[in-house]
């Protein structure tokens, strides 16, 4: 069955909330299709907070060139001005529809991250920043009569036609049967695809699909070699990698190994607050040269009281496990947790598929480069998803309503889904599990040509059973993160080749373009408009 709208929004995260709310102040419809519960996304588990210059002792150039400087030489710089100036803004109409950011005395509070040269970081109710930004968009996108939100819907493949995108074909919640839902433009917002690596801290809706659908419909992808592996996910046998936000050695808690004794003091100046990746492997280089499956995150020097106000949801889920935050130490190890590419976009969040909009943690604006600096994720959802919406709007609100029907009974598909390829059963399982670990361990964060090869031959045999849609999307992200693992011969940002340690700026101050049935090229520039040339 085919139904109609004006435009659709996959993911309900900042960026697609964001970008809703945009769409329908333009006068047109929009359905917002999402995955799970309208409020489940990687936004929801956002804790640390959300960066911007707000501060008193904070200044937009500050935050530039913090985002400049974790991005090892890779971010936009266009897209980080645009982000870091246009932030402000858009924080302060966040806190007018009603986020209650964490105040003290009637100010707002500021947290530090890593990285980050100033205390720059807003969070709400502590550490639940992402559920209060959630739950303040949910609410305006609600008072908005033109947005419809479809919760449970998972999305498995876009509706491309002459070389344009006009819809998206999902299960359908309600009778379990395929749909295509047509629409003059798409606005993907699926969020990333923590979960092909088999320790995430993202929740299980982070699987790609948006990366994946936007490949096969022939958007070019970008930079999809850089993951960054959250350094502190407690690491407990057999249950979830729960984050252990930044923010807590933002305030002063430290890491130390087996033995007891601090040590990210021997592997930066900057100790527990260097970039992440450096804290990532330097823990991985302290667990091989101890021995050990895991080091220890202390927050024991703060009391009881304090610890429960700043970290409450932390504190309660620790101690479900037992630990106590002001008398434990906690079990902690790197997991994957952000990826800096996907859809490659231009500063208004239009990918390289006309009809087809990018934005939040399934896009590659180029503001986060090789490595993204902490807490900038929501900030480039919020901004980059109000750019995408209105660019959306005002790019196909144009098309007349009888020039868009028109295309719409052209693009009319032989694509026809079958209802068989929905099915999840063992395979799909037995699938997701193998790929799951090939990525953690050929993958991960320590990467060697060898391994990348391997990984790759094993995907390919997958590839060759056959699969349904969504087992195949997840088998396409891993196989393209692994590709361009490969691909990029030198160690930069969240990227590190053990064969090729150093960063070669002479070659490789450039970003990867892959696209289906190309090889991958080289771009200076995120921007679509630049001269690409094969490598
Ligand atoms: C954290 O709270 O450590 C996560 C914040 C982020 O990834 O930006």
């Amino acid at each position: 069955m085919t139904l109609e709208t004006d435009f659709i929004v996959i993911g309900s995260g900042i960026a697609g909330l964001r970008a809703a709310v945009e769409i329908a102040q333009a006068g047109a419809r929009v359905t917002v299709l999402t995955k799970d519960r309208t409020s489940e996304s990687n936004t929801e588990y956002a804790q640390g907070g959300i960066a911007v210059a707000l501060s008193e002792e904070d200044e937009v150039a500050l935050h530039e060139e913090d985002t400049l400087s974790a991005g090892a030489g890779l971010c936009d710089e266009r897209a980080v001005r645009v982000m870091v100036e246009d932030g402000p803004r858009y924080i302060q109409e966040l806190i007018d529809w009603g986020t209650q950011f964490d105040r003290e005395g009637g100010r707002l509070v500021f947290t530090r991250e890593a990285a980050h040269s100033r205390r720059r970081i807003l969070h709400a109710h502590g550490d639940s920043t992402g559920r209060e930004i959630v739950r303040a968009l949910i609410a305006r996108a609600r008072a908005e009569r033109g947005i419809a939100f479809v919760a449970h819907a998972a999305t498995d493949s876009l509706i491309a036609s002459e070389a344009r995108c006009a819809g998206v074909r999902y299960l359908d919640p309600l009778v379990r049967a395929p749909r295509e839902l047509r629409a003059r433009a798409v606005i993907l917002a699926s969020g990333g695809a923590g979960q092909v690596f088999l320790h995430t801290t993202n929740p299980q809706v982070a699987t790609g699909d948006g990366m994946a659908m936007a490949y096969g419909a022939g958007a070019e992808l970008a930079d999809m070699e850089f993951v960054q592996f959250h350094p502190t996910a407690l690491n407990i046998e057999g249950a979830p990698r729960f984050l252990l936000s930044e923010a807590m050695r933002g305030e002063g808690g430290v890491l130390r190994n087996e033995r007891g004794k601090r040590f990210m003091t021997r592997y930066h100046e900057r100790a527990e607050l260097a970039p992440r990746d450096i804290v990532s492997r330097a823990i991985v280089a302290e667990m091989q040269r101890t021995a050990t499956r895991t080091v220890y995150l202390d927050m024991t020097a703060f009391d009881k009281k304090y610890l429960l106000q700043r970290f409450p949801k932390i504190y309660e889920t620790c101690l479900r496990y037992g630990l106590d935050l002001s008398r434990d130490l906690l079990p902690v190890s790197p997991a994957a947790h952000y990826c800096m590419g996907g859809v490659r976009t231009d500063l208004e969040g239009r990918s390289t598929l006309a009809g087809l909009y990018a934005a939040g943690e399934v896009a590659c604006t180029g503001v986060h480069g090789a490595n993204r600096l902490a807490s900038n994720s929501l900030l480039e959802g919020l901004v980059f998803g109000a750019r995408a919406g209105r660019a959306a709007a005002v790019d196909c609100m144009s098309a007349s309503a009888r020039d868009f029907d028109n295309r719409v009974a052209a693009t009319d598909s032989e694509q026809q889904p079958s209802g068989s390829r929905y099915r999840q059963g063992d395979v799909a399982l037995a699938v997701r599990k193998r790929v799951r670990r090939l990525m953690w361990e050929r993958v991960g964060i320590l990467r060697s040509r060898e391994g990348l090869e391997r990984a790759l031959r094993e995907f390919e045999q997958i590839a060759q059973a056959p699969l349904a849609r969504a087992s195949r999307n997840f088998l396409t992200v891993a196989t393209l993160i692994a590709r361009a693992g490969l691909w990029r011969e030198e160690s930069r940002g969240a990227h590190f080749r053990m064969d090729f340690p150093e960063r070669d700026d002479q070659r490789w101050r450039v970003h990867s373009i892959t696209r289906t049935g190309a090889n991958i090229s080289a771009s200076e520039e995120i921007d679509f408009n630049a001269v690409t040339s094969d490598r």
